[in-house]
């Protein structure tokens, strides 16, 4: 299924649903959105009213405006003349191609024309190009043919008619817009939103239309920056020419021009395509001229280099930067008054699953409190679901799993190898998040530890003493060790898969590792935390964080990441010492400093920036996550004061 979870957007119109099932038979979601609709080649009077003035010999002048066109003017004449009479009469009329397309589809006939007109092939040039052939092509009193597609270009049909020339319209009109244009408006605005991935054209007119249309919905810009994000997708050379005529670059095309071969070059090629799309940051913007208003372009570079050269990318790289970053765990959650809005009248669970809810909850949350990252609002218990277990969240109470997994058959039943489809809205979500926040703002990735993930499935809720955790660890290593693979197995999948939607950072949240002693923690844990590490996509940063895991830093570092994370029961003087200044560190302020008062929150910061000591490598955030009851001012100030008590140059 190569193209599982994709949202592929076509426009083709008579074919709509064989593409719709081409797509569907790979896994991808169509949505069709019929483009043109054909206009009976009789439906064109203007077209023969010309033929006839052609072969009277009242024509002196042809300009052709249109590859598509000059095509379209052919078959409609031919339903009255000969194809050669009609060929015979143009060699011997003076013909003047607006630009290359036109040329083509005369070499294609073997018809000569009167001139070139230089690039960028618009009205003015052709006039100038008519003004230094006077010569030649004197317009005063002459008949000037102007085959015209879609719109009538008044401009040029003005200069003409001051050179004196007269001037015969001929419209043609081979292709409408659809009757229903509810679908195409509808494929328009989802495109222009982010929520779509592939776009697949299979005629040259399309774009023509599509852009007509978004034009009439003010979303023409919109939709020229939404297809930089996307994967573009284009049946043949002629189609190709007409996106890129219109600023659309082609990302496939199909050897054979034909819908079969194109769709499986689709699903050969979008994903990686869309990887490469995402970690390009300035691809999420598009051009500067419109797009979206939360598209904001401030500190934009080339190339990426702004995301790259922000300062929580360069931390993680123990690299030097004017300031030390910041986040908060939990930095998207209760103790903000706008989340609590959106918790009333939608419970947790769907929230997780609403792409637009999340991608809003993300980003509002790390530009009010201005973090140097944004989380994506996720939960590391979703996986839990597809591999079989029934999860939900209890009011006041936390997660809760109805069917916990207590003993071998349990374990047994677990499922680690279903499609990542079913977190199709975990990956649906980064990649809007993605395109939504600003381009220097690293976007962070996460799952659980399996140590972490295992105490919840086991236990069903939340614990103090973990001790059915702690038995099956202990009693039956045989079984834990089944239980660990396959929480590993989903868990390398599952961050792989956001990485490649577009998150620049993961983090392995390991909650719980602390109720281990150093020992067990070496023997259940870090094995299979190593190995999930392991699993990464290479070079995109790991962090490592767990709580009360001050006894075993060092072998937390062992286990994998580049940055690790530090809580606060710990200074971070001598965490760093423990995980080694090799490694970037992230902490460590008490979460309950961050409900007290200013003045304190100040002293505590000063406190853990002399201890990082000015050294690269330091990304602040709490010791665990933001609590319910902290006033959101006292984050908004946390985040300044890390600013501005940190800053040097
Ligand atoms: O802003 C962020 O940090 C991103 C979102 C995020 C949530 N959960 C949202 C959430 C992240 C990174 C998590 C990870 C997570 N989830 C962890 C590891 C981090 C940690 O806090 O140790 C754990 C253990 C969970 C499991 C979980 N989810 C618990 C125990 C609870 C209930 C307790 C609580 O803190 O509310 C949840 C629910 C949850 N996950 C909420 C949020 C914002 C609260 C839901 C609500 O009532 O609105």
């Amino acid at each position: 299924m190569k193209l599982a979870n994709l949202n592929v957007v076509s426009f083709e119109s008579r074919h709509a649903e064989t593409i719709g099932s081409l797509v569907r038979v790979q896994g991808g979601l169509p949505f069709l959105a019929p483009s043109m609709k054909e206009v009976p080649l009789e439906n064109n009077p203007e077209v023969f009213l010309f033929g006839e003035k052609i072969f009277a010999g009242k024509i002196d002048i042809l300009i052709l405006l249109t590859g598509v066109g000059t095509k379209a003017l052919l078959s409609i004449l031919e339903m009255r003349y000969p194809r050669e009479k009609i060929l015979e009469i143009f060699c011997k009329t003076t013909i003047v191609p607006r630009s290359p397309k036109p040329i083509r589809v005369l070499q294609e006939w073997k018809v000569p024309f009167a001139i070139t007109v230089p690039e960028p092939n618009t009205w003015r040039e052709l006039i100038e190009s008519l003004d230094q052939n006077k010569e030649i092509l004197p317009l005063l009193g002459k008949t000037v043919a102007v085959q015209e597609y879609g719109v009538t270009n008044h401009e040029l049909t003005d200069a003409l008619e001051k050179r004196g020339a007269t001037v015969l319209r001929v419209p043609v009109y081979r292709w409408a817009l659809p009757d229903d244009l509810e679908p195409l408006k509808a494929a328009i605005r989802a495109i222009s939103d982010g929520k779509m991935e592939v776009a697949v054209f299979t005629t040259a007119v399309q774009i023509e239309h599509v852009l007509q249309v978004a034009k009439t919905m003010g979303l023409e810009q919109a939709l020229l920056s939404a297809f930089k994000t996307m994967a573009v997708a284009s049946v043949g050379p002629d189609c190709s020419e007409a996106l890129r005529a219109r600023g659309v670059s082609v990302d496939i095309e199909p050897e054979s021009p034909k819908m079969g071969p194109l769709v499986l070059e689709i699903a050969l090629k979008a994903k990686k395509i869309l990887a490469n799309k995402v970690s390009s940051p300035n691809l999420f913007i598009g051009d500067q001229t419109g797009y979206d208003s939360r598209l904001k372009l401030s500190g934009m570079t080339s190339d990426g280099e702004s995301l790259k050269n922000s300062t929580f990318l360069k931390a993680c790289r123990r690299q030097k930067s004017s300031f030390t970053p910041v986040w908060l765990m939990r930095q998207a959650g209760r103790y903000m008054k706008d989340y609590r809005d959106i918790r009333e009248k939608t419970p947790f669970l769907d929230l997780c699953k609403n792409t637009d809810l999340v991608t809003e909850v993300t980003v509002h949350a790390q530009e009010k409190i201005g973090a140097d990252a944004a989380i994506i609002f996720s939960d590391i218990l979703l996986p839990l679901e597809p591999m079989g277990l029934n999860l939900s969240y209890v009011k006041g109470d936390g997660p809760s799993i109805s069917n916990p997994v207590r003993g071998k058959k349990e374990v047994e039943v677990l499922k680690d190898t279903f499609e990542l489809e079913k977190l199709s809205f975990v990956y649906q979500s980064i990649r809007q998040t993605r395109r939504a926040l600003k381009s220097d703002v690293p976007l962070i990735g996460f799952s659980g530890a399996p140590f972490t993930l295992a105490s919840y499935m086991i236990e069903g809720g939340a614990t103090k003493d973990f001790s059915r955790t702690k038995t099956m660890m202990v009693s039956d290593e045989g079984l834990w060790k089944i239980l660990m693979q396959k929480i590993v197995t989903v868990s390398v999948r599952h961050l792989n898969a956001q990485i490649e939607a577009g998150a620049q950072v993961v983090q392995i949240f390991d909650s719980w590792a602390g109720v281990l002693t150093p020992q067990e923690y070496r023997q259940y844990a870090m094995p299979y935390s190593a190995e999930l590490i392991r699993g990464i996509r290479k070079g995109i940063p790991v962090i490592h964080f767990g709580t009360k895991t001050g006894d075993f830093l060092d072998s937390m570092r062992q286990a994998g990441g580049d940055v690790i994370g530090a809580d606060h029961r710990i200074s971070l003087t001598e965490a760093w010492k423990k995980i080694g200044h090799d490694r970037t560190i992230q902490g460590n302020l008490d979460p309950e400093i961050l409900c007290g008062s200013l003045i304190e929150i100040k002293k505590h910061v000063e406190r853990i920036l002399k201890e990082a000591d000015g050294r690269p490598g330091h990304i602040f955030n709490l010791g665990h996550g933001v609590l319910p009851h902290t006033p959101e001012e006292n984050v908004i100030a946390l985040v300044d004061m890390v600013h501005e008590m940190s800053r040097r140059e």
